[in-house]
Order: C-alpha cells, then structure tokens, then sequence
C-alpha cells in the first residue's frame, strides 16, 4: 500500500479521553457533574496509568489515542503544572518504547474551570487562550507525531450551546455558532503552530463525530428535508468548511450563515468517529422541531445507551469523508454493552465494513475501537460499558473480556490492510 502517512502499516488502536479516566479537580466537568455525582475520577487512571498501559501490549496493537487534560495542565490562569505535564510526557514515552504510535488529543471536551468561566468559546479572547496551552504542548511534549486538535466540535457546541446540558450551559444558537467559528480558528492556528513547533512531519487532523443521519418516514417529505438539512450541518458542513474556508449553515426558517473559517487544508488526515444511525422526525412540539429516535432496523440490536447499531452508516460517513482527498482515520468506533458477544459481533461487523471500504480504494489508514477500558460517560456516568477490559468500580480491577481477546485476534488476522 502506497502509505503517504508514512507509518508502517495500518494503525490499530484504541481510544480514550483523560477526564473519562481520571477526572480532574480543575476541570468544569467536576462541578457540573457534581449535580450528576457519577465520579469521573473513579478509574483512577492517573495512578494505575502504568498498568493501564501494559493492557495495551497484551491487546497487540500499534497505537493509542489518548488525551491531554488542559486543566491538569493549566489548573489557574497562567499556572502551568510541570508535573502533570511530566506525566503526559511520560505516557508519550513508555508508549514509543513499546512501538505503540501515540496520537494525541489536544481539548475532548472538557476545559480548566477558569477558562469556561473567563473565557466561553463565544469570546474572542478565548482563542488566545488556548493557544497559549496549545503551543506550549507543541513546543515541550517530544515524540508525537499525530495530533487530534479538538475532538468532535460539533457535539460540543450542540450539547453546551444548543441544548446546553453539558458546559458552558447556553441555550443560544447564534452564540453557539459564534462558539464553533472560534474553535475552528484555533484549529487553523494550532494545526500551523504544530507544523512550526513539532520535528518530522506531523500528522494533524480534528476527530469528527459522523452519524448516518435518516428520515424516520421514507414517505414524508418534512422528514426528509430535516434529514437533509442535519447531514449538511452536522456530517458535512465541517468538510465543506476544510475544503474551501467558509462555514456554510442553513437551518430551516432561518437565515442562512456563512462565515469565513481559517481552516481550508488544514488537515493532514481526518479522523471520523463513528458510532449509530439517528432516525429524524419533524415534530412541531419539540426543540427547531426536531425529534431523534433509534430504531432497530437492521435487527442486530440497540446498544445499552439505546444506540442502533448500523455497521453500513460507517460506509456511507467515509464515503463522504474521503472528498476531502486526505487519508481517513477512524479513531473512534465502539459499542456500550455488558454483553460480551454483542460487543464482539459490532467490532467484527464494523470492522468488516472497513475491509469493504478499503478494498473498494478507500484511504483509511487506522482503525482505533472505543474504548480501552470502562469509563465515565459524561451523562450516562458508569453505566455505558465501552471497555475491552472490565472495571470493577470497588475494587478498581480491570479483568479483560472475550472482546479484548477477539480485538486482538481481529488485529492479528487483518493486519495485512
Ligand atoms: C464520543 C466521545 C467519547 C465517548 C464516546 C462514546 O462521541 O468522543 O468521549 O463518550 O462518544
């Protein structure tokens, strides 16, 4: 295979993000979900960070997503911690000596507290402020070669400015969009930054959250106009935006928008996550009249956080990812589930789509499963199980599962991609 990532061979990998796994005293995430009290700390990663690490060695793959916690990092407003920055460092380490390739995520989701108080996306000041922290993880953490900027804008901005249940809490669409116009000028600049900063040839890209997106009636034509206008906004206008610059959103009885975004090619790969398929249905009663349901279609099931599972949407989201000419990545794909067959039955069949999509001269180049071990799920706290590896939250044992043996096997037998 012709690999202009130049790795050796396909990434294998899996995911996860710092504040699932060890929380962070500093971090608006604690005081929100103080309300919740579902104790993002509780895995305690930021101990057992090493041992965690040895499960990635039994599971054989070649590479791990994980993110920097900017609060640990930045815990006040021109403080910088040097020992959690060592930590971070660390962790880079011990994964380059075991040839695990690290491929970090700059922001997922959570912020210092200082800054969401401060500084809200909507404020221009906040570009500044995080580049302040981005080009300090730029210039000082060494052996990174692939850098996630922001995971999943959008599901930002729709759940802390559209719905406004997770932070800052707004519920103002003008203000949201206002938000996502500042995250994407930082990824421009930090994607520069990063080029400047970073030795070798950084890979840069933002991780996408791409759903397939359906009317809930074939037959009714509101349905399918608010079908239509979701997948532009929320699948496709980020793509448009990376190919030519401008953000370009129309949402019904509203004026359209288009803004200037400093973002055009500024991506080296793309990373799409991808999970469900999200049935749509006009609904006068409901919030921009907008009702989501999931539904069983395809008869394998709804996962444990009543997801459908629709392994061909994956198909369908790279297809339209790969218009942007840069090598895919999936760095997100799982499945919340006790059910252990279950969960090996979505990797397999995602996985198979995968193959399809790459023998069929689809670009993608890494597959990274979602998640390592059980976490904290933001609103869903410690029910969603997404692990390969089960937590027991008493005892903090992480035991693994019959999908942590088939995802090496998975590997193992595919690693000609
Ligand atoms: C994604 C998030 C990740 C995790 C999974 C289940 O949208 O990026 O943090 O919560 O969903």
């Amino acid at each position: 295979m012709n690999n202009k990532l130049g790795v050796d061979s396909f990434l294998w990998g899996v995911a996860t993000s710092a504040f699932q796994l060890e929380g962070s005293p500093y971090a608006d995430w604690t005081s929100w979900d103080s309300i919740l009290d579902t104790k993002p700390h509780i895995t305690n990663h930021y101990e057992l960070y090493r041992e965690d690490l040895k499960l990635l060695k039994d599971l054989g793959v070649n590479a791990y997503r994980f993110s920097i916690e900017w609060s640990r990092i930045q815990p006040r407003e021109n403080i910088w911690d040097d020992e959690a920055i060592a930590h971070y460092q660390e962790i880079i380490d011990i994964l380059n000596s075991n040839n695990i390739e690290p491929m970090i995520t700059l922001h997922h989701f959570t912020h210092p507290l200082w800054f969401i108080k401060k500084y809200p996306w909507h404020e221009d000041a906040s570009i500044g402020k995080f580049l302040v922290f981005a080009e300090k993880m730029a210039s000082t953490l060494k052996g990174v070669r692939y850098w996630i900027t922001f995971n999943e804008p959008y599901v930002l901005i729709l759940a802390g400015y559209f719905e406004g249940c997770t932070p800052p809490g707004i519920r103002d669409i003008s203000l949201g969009i206002r938000a996502l116009k500042n995250i994407l000028a930082c990824h421009g600049k930090t994607y520069d930054l990063i080029h400047e900063k970073v030795a070798g040839s950084p890979m840069v890209s933002v991780a996408h959250n791409m759903a397939a997106l359906a009317p809930w009636s074939r037959w009714n034509p509101l349905d399918k106009i608010l079908a239509k206008v979701a997948r532009h906004f929320y699948n496709h206008s980020l793509l448009d935006a990376f190919k030519t610059g401008i953000l370009n959103v129309k949402f019904p009885f509203k004026e359209e928008i288009c803004i200037a975004v400093p973002i055009r090619d500024k991506l080296d790969f793309f990373g799409v996550n991808y999970y469900t398929r999200i049935h749509m249905r006009f609904n006068p009663f409901k919030k921009m009249g907008i009702e989501l349901r999931h539904r069983d279609i395809d008869g394998y099931g709804l996962t444990d956080m009543g997801w459908e599972i629709h392994p061909r949407g994956l198909e369908r989201v790279l297809r339209h990812a790969s218009e942007l000419n840069v090598p895919l990545i999936i760095t997100e794909n799982g499945i919340a589930t006790r059910d252990c067959q279950k969960k090996i039955k979505y990797m397999k069949r995602h996985v198979d789509v995968l193959e399809r999509c790459i023998k069929e001269g689809f670009d993608v180049r890494g597959y990274f499963y979602w998640s390592l071990i059980d976490n904290y799920e933001w609103l869903q706290g410690l029910d969603a199980r997404f692990g390969l590896y089960r937590v027991d939250f008493d005892t903090l044992e992480r035991k693994p599962t019959n999908a942590a043996a088939y995802y090496s096997y998975l590997i193992k037998s595919r690693s000609s991609f």
